[in-house]
């Protein structure tokens, strides 16, 4: 494979963006009449950053994703995966989606991370192993025989994690992945996505309308406006640690960012 990787576009620190979004739009036609959900937005993710997409629901977050992940291609604008273009969906961009029935109902916890890799090429051995090694990480040892209708939501989304990072992808597209799980088991699968960060160095790309989720989880966060979204703001969190002044005063920020468009904050995002 050839990569055209693009030695103009350096951000900080000089290094390449690993993904760049670049004035991008996206729209869907409804009753032959198109609407655009994306208007104009543009950012960079850096090799082992965690970047957050924070926005009032509807506001085009998954929209985005899907297309970062290569399953809408946008009306405008371009999406470069290390220099990259026309991106058709692939392992190197593993998807978590927020549904607790993105596990293959049929097949075991382990066979459900071990399946996709055998489709990738991989010799039943390595994918075991490596279904082995994930399911560690991600404190599912004891569950790798147990069916998808045997666990709880927070599990399935473990298993959906370790699925992911077991491709091994260049980037990990995260679409509310907790949004549907009871608030204190949000905030232990919050505190051990960024140990496995942390533990993997994996690249994040991670959707999110709860601010406290995007603190907690983020390096930087991409505040999206009310659709067609652009981006009102590029926010730093990474040095905002939890419960400080500090992460108080960028919590405000935040909401009256979001505030701002009109948005009710308490109907827009979860705390
Ligand atoms: N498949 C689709 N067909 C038509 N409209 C869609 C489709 N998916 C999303 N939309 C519309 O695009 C806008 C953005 O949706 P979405 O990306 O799901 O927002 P978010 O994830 O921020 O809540 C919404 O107005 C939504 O109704
Ligand atoms: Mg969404």
């Amino acid at each position: 494979m050839i990569e055209e990787i693009d030695r103009t576009s350096s951000s900080r620190d000089g290094q390449a963006p690993l993904l760049t979004v670049a004035g991008v739009a996206i729209g869907y036609t409804v009753d032959r009449k198109f609407n655009l959900a994306v208007g104009d937005v543009s950012f960079e993710v850096l090799r082992g950053e965690k970047v957050m997409l924070l926005g009032p629901s509807g506001c085009g977050k998954s929209t985005l994703l899907k297309t970062v992940a290569g399953f809408i291609e946008p009306a405008a604008g371009t999406v470069a995966l290390a220099g990259k273009r026309d991106l058709k969906p692939g392992p190197d961009r593993a998807v978590v989606f927020q549904e607790f029935d993105q596990l293959f109902p049929w097949r075991n916890v382990s066979d459900n991370i071990a399946y996709p890799l055998r489709i990738n090429g991989r010799s039943k051995r390595e994918a075991s192993d490596t279904a082995r090694r994930f399911l560690e990480m991600t404190n599912l040892s004891d569950a790798a025989d147990r069916f998808p209708h045997q666990l709880s939501g927070g599990m399935k989304q473990r298993v959906a994690i370790a699925r992911a990072l077991a491709l091994r992808p260049e980037i990990l597209l995260m679409d509310e992945p907790f949004g549907s799980l009871d608030a204190q088991t949000r905030t232990r699968l919050q505190r051990e996505l960024n140990e496995i960060a942390e533990r993997t160095g994996v690249t994040i790309l991670f959707v999110t309308h709860s601010i406290q989720e995007a603190l907690v989880l983020g390096d930087r966060i991409v505040v999206l406006g009310q659709p067609p979204s652009i981006v009102k703001e590029i926010v730093d969190v990474r040095d905002v640690q939890l419960d400080t002044e500090d992460f108080i005063r960028v919590r405000r920020q935040l909401r009256e960012l979001i505030a701002d468009d009109g948005e009710e904050v308490d109907h827009a995002v979860y705390e």
